[in-house]
């Protein structure tokens, strides 16, 4: 291969895609990206340009001094994009905004191709991207203009990358700026989007995964569902789908599917309200079944509306339920996204 894809993710959650060439360094690459990396000497002494690949393999060269990266932060994934030449498509969070780097989230067109009510639940909006396939990563969200409006909304992608074809999974919101636009779209109409943006993504698969969704809450784990099937993923995976309603359940055949795809995947759906005639009830931190922990060896990912991803951290929290990483996405209503990862 001649280039590498690396995924520069910063610190405000703005992430851009850059090529690095075969035996290039990150800084360097950046740098004809116009992406200007904190950096200061350039030659492995002052440790500024330190960021964490999150992903990908590289080499580090041993031109460095300890004092700018020591055996531990190496070990830890910390690396000096000064130094750094990968060898395969890589993944580094930035500790800094895209705006100190003097760069910005992308933008980009698409048109409308399918609008699929689900009940008064969801609605599943298809767009044809008008420049090709939008880079992101599986789990990230863009902003959509609602037209007419001066506002947007953030949606996840539950497409994965690589498609000029991109979908979402939006909850009906009676009154909603988005959701009333919905209501009347067609196909053929112009959507203005900015993005990727999150750090809620898919890291290296090397344990377990724990997927806990709640209701559209599930749209990136489709994302991530479809990157795992194609990579032919042999890892353990349970994903978790609760919702309130029965009508709330929506592309259930879509997670179905995965099951013939993906030789470790297994799945639950859980329906909260009392009326309900549901084989599972409650919520999904009742249903967590104890070999999905795998002991703690397990990475976790949770999304959905605020209240049940805070339920869940506290379910885990009281019950000393300690992953190796946790990571979450709160759809919080037109505000800053809260987002999160840890890693034990
Ligand atoms: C990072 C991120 C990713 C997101 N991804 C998705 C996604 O993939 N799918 C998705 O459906 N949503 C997602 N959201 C939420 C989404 O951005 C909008 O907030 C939501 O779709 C409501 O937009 P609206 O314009 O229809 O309603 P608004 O005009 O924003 O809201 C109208 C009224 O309803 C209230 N309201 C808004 N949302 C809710 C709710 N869930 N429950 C109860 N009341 C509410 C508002 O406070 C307001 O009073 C995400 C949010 C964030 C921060
Ligand atoms: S810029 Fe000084 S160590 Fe990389």
């Amino acid at each position: 291969m001649s280039s590498y894809n690396i995924a520069l993710n910063f610190e405000d959650g703005v992430t851009r895609f850059i090529e690095c060439k075969a035996g290039e360094k990150v800084l360097d690459a950046a740098f004809r990206a116009r992406i200007n990396l904190p950096m200061d000497c350039s030659d492995g002494v002052c440790g500024t340009c330190k960021c964490r690949a999150e992903s990908g393999s590289y080499d580090l060269g041993d031109d460095y001094i300890d004092d700018a990266l020591s055996e531990d932060e190496k070990h830890d994934g910390l690396v000096l994009t000064c130094q750094m030449v990968p060898h395969s498509d890589c993944v580094i969070a930035v500790p800094t905004s895209s705006t100190a780097c003097k760069t910005a989230h992308g933008r980009f067109s698409a048109t409308v191709s399918k609008v699929e009510p689900h009940h008064d639940a969801a609605i599943v909006l298809e767009l044809d991207t008008d420049a090709g396939a939008p880079e992101f990563l599986p789990g990230q969200y863009v902003n959509i203009d609602v037209p007419g409006s001066g506002q947007h909304r953030s949606y996840s992608f539950s497409s994965a990358p690589g498609e000029a074809k991109v979908s979402f999974l939006i909850k009906k919101i009676p009154g909603g700026v988005m959701s009333t636009w919905l209501e009347a779209a067609q196909p053929g109409q112009k959507l203005d989007l900015h993005g990727p943006l999150g750090s809620f993504y898919l890291r290296d698969v090397r344990r377990p995964l724990l997927f806990l969704a709640g209701g559209t809450g599930l749209a990136p784990f489709l994302s991530m569902l479809e990157v795992l099937a194609r990579a032919g993923s042999q890892q353990k995976v349970h994903l978790i789908y609760g919702v309130t309603r029965d009508l709330d359940l929506v592309q259930v055949g879509a997670i179905d599917a995965f099951v013939a795809r993906l030789p470790n995947f297994s799945y639950a759906t859980v329906v909260a309200e009392e009326a309900s005639r549901h084989p599972r009830k409650g919520w999904v931190t009742q249903h967590i079944p104890a070999d999905a922990l795998n002991d703690g060896d397990v990475d976790v990912y949770l999304c959905g509306p605020p209240p049940m991803v805070d339920a869940v951290r506290k379910h885990f929290d009281d019950n000393g339920v300690k992953p190796n990483s946790f990571h979450y996405e709160k759809f919080t209503p037109n505000a800053a996204p809260g987002v999160s990862s840890k890693a034990a």
